[in-house]
């Protein structure tokens, strides 16, 4: 059920993620490939990359990693292959799959990173999915995450807005949610700044496995 919703919402977004991405003021997606760049990983993993968006920036700032994109949704992956068959970076790829059953080994990435995504996933999914991450990252290995915040300036505009666009899970992240949620899936915080940008309130944050 929570799938079909993801595949509809999602349907036709590729096109829309590809363009508004770039233009989402404070820009998480520049800001999570500055701090995991500055981490200098080998192998990295997006999850709930969407089209790869974040992945293909990443890839162009850290050409010598091997990185890979995960999303649900077919379409976006499809729109994430044709992206990269027009400008191929050797070092990245786009895939299908559920970020709360991944198919990859244990300890096997350095970074595993997702901007805008952990709110999208129902609540036992993203609680799996964030112990998946933990499981396929090595013993000391980073999540880095971009995702909603509460709204400092205009909170009734903003609620207006999830009740509208978002599911009702995604408000768990809000606030001390998303921290509390990774703390709980296993990790110790590194780093997290609330409230930034200024239409689309986002955070940001960065922990370790323990
Ligand atoms: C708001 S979009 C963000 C996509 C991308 N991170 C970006 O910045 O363009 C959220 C994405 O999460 C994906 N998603 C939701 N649940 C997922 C799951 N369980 N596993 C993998 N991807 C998932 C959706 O298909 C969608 O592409």
């Amino acid at each position: 059920m929570d799938l079909s919703y993801n595949r509809i919402k999602f349907f036709f977004a590729g096109g829309v993620l590809e363009v508004a991405n770039g233009r989402i003021p404070g820009r998480p997606h520049d800001e999570i490939v500055r701090r995991i760049a500055s981490l200098a990983p080998e192998r990295c993993l997006e999850i709930c990359g969407g089209t790869g968006y974040g992945a293909r920036l990443l890839a162009e700032a850290l050409p010598r990693a091997e990185i890979a994109s995960l999303d649900l949704s077919p379409e976006n992956v499809a729109f994430g292959k044709r992206a990269l068959a027009r400008s191929p970076r050797g070092n990245v790829d786009v895939v299908e799959g559920d970020a709360s059953a991944l198919a990859y080994a244990d300890d096997h990435f350095d970074v595993v990173f997702s901007v805008l995504g952990v709110h999208e996933m129902p609540s036992e999914v993203r609680r799996r999915a964030l112990r998946e991450a933990r499981r396929v990252l090595r013993p000391g290995g980073h999540l880095v995450v971009a995702d909603l915040d509460e709204h400092a300036s205009w909170p009734r505009a903003f609620d207006v807005y999830l009740r509208v666009a978002e599911p009702r899970y995604a408000r768990e992240v809000l606030g001390d949610g998303l921290r509390g949620l990774v703390t709980a899936a296993g990790f110790e915080i590194v780093a997290h700044r609330a409230r930034m940008g200024s239409l689309l309130p986002f955070q940001t944050l960065e922990a370790r496995k323990l």
